[in-house]
């Protein structure tokens, strides 16, 4: 970027085109008060705290911009007091307890640097506030009418929540419904308390009024967040060992200072009463507290006994996206060295195998293309099956932000998702019949020449086989399958064929189907034919993976059939790789994918299974085959925070740490390793799951080594020259680094396939797979498709935001349903209704609004005691075994 040079109070400093005066002032390390300034959002002016001389005259530094040979004074007595003044008047309509003893907040800090003291607060007061919200609550008093909160919420978070009522001095912060703030369209991501000056708006509780900019930097730890899988960076500020606030730090590389109400406010679960503190044993059929040996000695038993039943394949384990890339490590070591099986998965087989098998088919590898700062600089998005909005806020806000700057945007989603509204094209395909809207796309760049033919010719291989197939995918044909008119069809293809630097976003709603590969590689034809991966003309095809480290587990080799870095383990040199650094023997047959695990428990095949950190009897499709298959377990052990459903079930229970009680690494959607650090220690005698897979080993007779997770990743780097680059010390060094990330002296690749694809030939694959309709359709009997997904203040099953105050948020669990649909089966809004499948039954509360179209029905799946996974079907993709959630022919009925 061009730079440009300015004077600050005779010292040269140069700053990037574009950059304010306050910009400058501050890269020159002079401190400027700039109460209605937030870099991280567009200057206002307001204030006038920021005054300098320039040139002359008095301007306000944060809306001037810096120009070549500026002259800037800030240290005149002319403009020192000029800004004493403006912050006098300011101050004096506040009430004295704005600034009282230790008030946080950068009012505070700015008065007691210009020794402004409480006197010079005269205002009366008595506005009063707002604290019907839960974690955001609204002192008026301490209003300055900045509108730093109204431009966060609009800018950077894009909800548009806020608003500023009054006139003159009693201007004032207000929810733009004007009804009480927790009425209000607020989603708490917790921009505003962040931004606000003056503990106007704040969080509750002892962490009142402090912001990310302003906390003691010692009493902070840098950690990574444990929702969902955007990796936000987060400090987490804590006292005698409780945590009291979660605070998104500015230089996060996904988040940049932003959160969301998971990451920020959930973390009341801690503290739960309901929080397993002490191992607990089945005895006589009731689960009772033990100690940790017995608890060992048990397992170990048990496993042991197992083995010598039923040989090693008789033993399974349910590794966790929870948990760190170290515990993932141990695991499956553990599996594969002290058991002798491959018999490992984790829940990815649920959600991103598809991508994982579709990109590694197209491209090589398993994870996204681009790095998302990439994706956020495109000019066109493609977001197909995601609700970012909600299910990775931080994300949906970025996309938002770039949509609101100018880009296009074209959403493929049956409902009106979030993005939706700000679409330029919004696509609703009937569920299921994605492989088809993508060949209707392709289909129409390559009738209209929207294709890039020399990167197809250097690149890539398969077009005459695609070109073939997409004959017969014509606009009208894509219409009578999917349901979209086919003018938005050759719409959102023109959109995409003739943008810059597109980008393709997607979510479950492309894996979870009966063809969810087909329609991951069908989704990357779109990027191959445009020459929009590997290439500076787009930004690839990226997955927005669902858990916290659901990437990393896959990477761990937490797979059946693939050791850390995605080797085969019927490869034998891969094999051989392994057995040098583990000092032990790999079994080279592949094991079983989870629900191969449920179902040779129900042939009496399995005689132990141990679940990590998942409630697969809550959350994994068609349930009451899943109990079934628990119950016919003669060993189950599960590591957990909670008596899940499938603890509450478990021969044996050990108490666990959560993301805020551990030590490791997670790695977030685009491929960035972060650290994961202790804030606070877990409570009773909960241990994190890398002990416990390590005291197991140890019950066993066998040292897994690995003393410490930096020793875990370490090992994983001798053995995946992927990986060989990184370690803990390098990530507390740098922060974040992406993979492959080969050398400990280079960075990793954040953008890959630059030079060749990772594929055997090193070129693109495209794919020729036709389109088949889903496993389940609606007919007579089940009329509407339910399809499930997640609600922005909870997450998966909710075991820990329903244990906090996002319960208050989002208490009930909701179907929501197309007004046409309610009327036709006699259902009213806001009543108890009946769903019903062809595989189970759950009761939810009907909520009527269009966001849903006609014949669809939508629910999440937060609230395990709905019963909705006793709905969804066994169905699988026929590639990756990742279930058809997303499409479950259902009735509805009034209860
Ligand atoms: Fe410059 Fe407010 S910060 S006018």
């Amino acid at each position: 970027m061009n730079g440009v040079t300015v004077e600050v109070d005779g010292t040269g400093v140069a700053v990037p085109e574009g950059s304010s005066l306050l910009t400058a002032v501050r890269a020159a390390g002079v401190e400027l008060p700039a109460l209605c300034s937030d870099d991280r959002l567009s200057p206002a002016g307001s204030c006038r705290t920021c005054l300098v001389r320039v040139g002359g005259r008095v301007a306000a530094a944060c809306v001037t911009p810096a120009s070549p040979g500026m002259r800037v004074d800030t240290v005149g007595e002319e403009v020192a007091r000029l800004r004493r003044d403006a912050v006098e008047v300011i101050v004096s309509a506040l009430p004295p307890r704005a600034l009282a003893d230790g008030s946080p907040g950068e009012l505070a800090h700015v008065c007691r640097a210009m020794g402004i003291g409480p006197e010079a607060a005269r205002g009366a007061g008595g506005r009063g506030g707002d604290e019907s919200h839960p974690y955001v609550h609204l002192d008026r008093d301490l209003c300055i009418a900045c509108g730093r909160c109204v431009r966060m919420c609009s800018e950077v978070q894009g909800t548009f929540a806020l608003t500023l009522v009054g006139r003159g001095g009693d201007t004032v912060v207000a929810p733009g419904t004007g009804g009480p703030w927790a009425e209000s369209d607020c989603v708490a991501c917790g921009g505003c308390v962040d931004t606000c000056p003056t503990g106007a708006i704040s969080q509750p509780g002892p962490a009142r009024g402090l912001t990310s900019a302003f906390h003691p930097q010692e009493a902070r730890t840098r950690t990574t967040c444990g929702y969902c899988g955007v990796g936000c960076a987060l400090d987490v500020i804590a006292h005698d060992g409780e945590v009291t606030a979660v605070l998104p730090a500015r230089d996060g590389p996904v988040n940049r200072g932003h959160a969301c109400v998971k990451g920020r406010f959930s973390h009341g679960f801690r503290t739960s009463p309901e929080r397993l503190t002490r191992p607990l044993l089945r005895r006589d059929g009731v689960l009772e507290p033990v100690g940790w040996d017995e608890a060992l000695a048990h397992v170990a038993r048990g496993l042991r006994a197992a083995v010598d039943a039923g040989g090693p394949d008789s033993v399974a384990a349910i590794s966790s996206a929870r948990a760190t890339n170290e515990e993932n490590y141990l695991v499956q070591k553990f599996m594969r060295v002290v058991v002798g099986t491959n018999n490992v998965d984790n829940c990815s087989r649920l959600c991103h195998s598809p991508s994982a098998a579709g990109l590694t088919a197209s491209f090589g590898l398993s994870g996204g293309t681009d790095s998302f700062d990439d994706v956020a600089r495109s000019d066109c998005l493609l977001v197909v099956g995601a609700n970012p909005v909600e299910a990775h806020p931080v994300v949906g806000a970025r996309l938002l932000e770039r949509v609101l700057h100018g880009a296009g945007l074209i959403v493929a989603d049956p409902r009106a998702v979030g993005l939706a509204l700000h679409a330029d094209v919004h696509l609703r395909p009937r569920p299921g019949t994605n492989v088809a809207l993508f060949h209707g796309l392709a289909h129409v760049l390559l009738a209209e020449g929207l294709t890039d033919e020399a990167f197809l010719r250097e690149r890539a291989t398969g077009l005459p086989e695609l070109t073939e197939l997409l004959v017969d995918y014509t606009p009208d044909r894509v219409t009578d399958i999917t349901g979209v008119p086919a003018a938005d069809l050759v719409a959102a293809a023109r959109l995409y064929g003739r943008a810059e630097r597109p980008a393709i976003v997607y979510g479950l709603g492309v894996t979870e189907h009966l063809h969810g590969t087909d329609g991951v590689r069908s989704l990357a034809n779109l990027a191959i034919l445009r020459g929009a991966v590997g290439t500076d003309r787009g930004h690839g095809v990226n997955p927005l993976r669902g858990q916290n480290n659901v990437q990393g587990a896959s990477d761990m080799g937490a797979l059946p059939d693939l050791l850390p870095g995605y080797g085969k383990v019927a490869d034998p040199a891969v094999r051989a790789r392994a057995e040098a650094v583990w000092g032990g023997p790999v079994p080279a047959r592949p094991g079983l994918r989870i629900p191969d695990m449920f179902a040779a428990a129900r042939a009496g095949d399995l005689r132990a299974l141990w679940v990590i950190g998942e409630d697969v009897r809550a959350t994994d499709p068609d349930t009451t085959r899943v109990a079934e298959a628990l119950d016919a377990c003669p060993l189950v052990v599960c590591n957990e925070l909670f008596l899940s459903e499938t603890a509450r079930h478990a021969d044996v229970v050990l108490p666990v740490a959560s993301w805020l009680e551990k030590d490791g690494t997670f790695v977030n959607f685009d491929r960035r390793f972060q650290r994961v650090r202790p804030a606070v220690p877990p409570p009773g005698e909960a241990r994190t799951d890398f002990d416990t897979v390590r005291a197991v080993a140890a019950a066993m007779g066998v040292d897994l080594r690995c003393p410490r997770p930096a020793d875990a990743l370490a090992e994983c780097a001798a053995l995946v020259p992927a990986f060989a680059g990184l370690s803990h010390g390098r990530l507390d060094r740098e922060g974040a680094v992406p993979w492959p990330c080969p050398d400990p002296g280079r960075p990793g690749e954040a953008k890959l396939y630059t030079e060749r694809f990772a594929t055997p030939d090193g070129r693109a694959h495209l794919a020729a797979a036709p389109y088949l309709p889903p496993g389940e359709r609606p007919d007579d009997a089940y009329p509407l498709v339910l399809v499930t997904g997640r609600r922005w203040a909870h997450y998966n099953s909710g075991s820990m935001t329903r244990r906090s105050g996002n319960l208050a948020l989002d208490p009930v669990d909701l179907l929501d349903l197309h007004p046409d649909d309610a009327g036709r089966y006699g259902v009213r809004d806001g009543e108890r209704v009946t769903v019903e499948s062809r595989h189970g039954r759950a009761r939810l509360v009907a909520r009527v609004g269009d966001r849903t179209p006609p014949g669809q029905v939508f629910c999440s799946f937060h609230f395990p005691a709905s019963g909705v996974n006793r709905l969804t079907s066994d169905v699988a993709d026929t590639v990756t075994s990742c279930p058809e959630y997303k499409v479950t022919a259902v009735r509805v009925t009034p209860s």
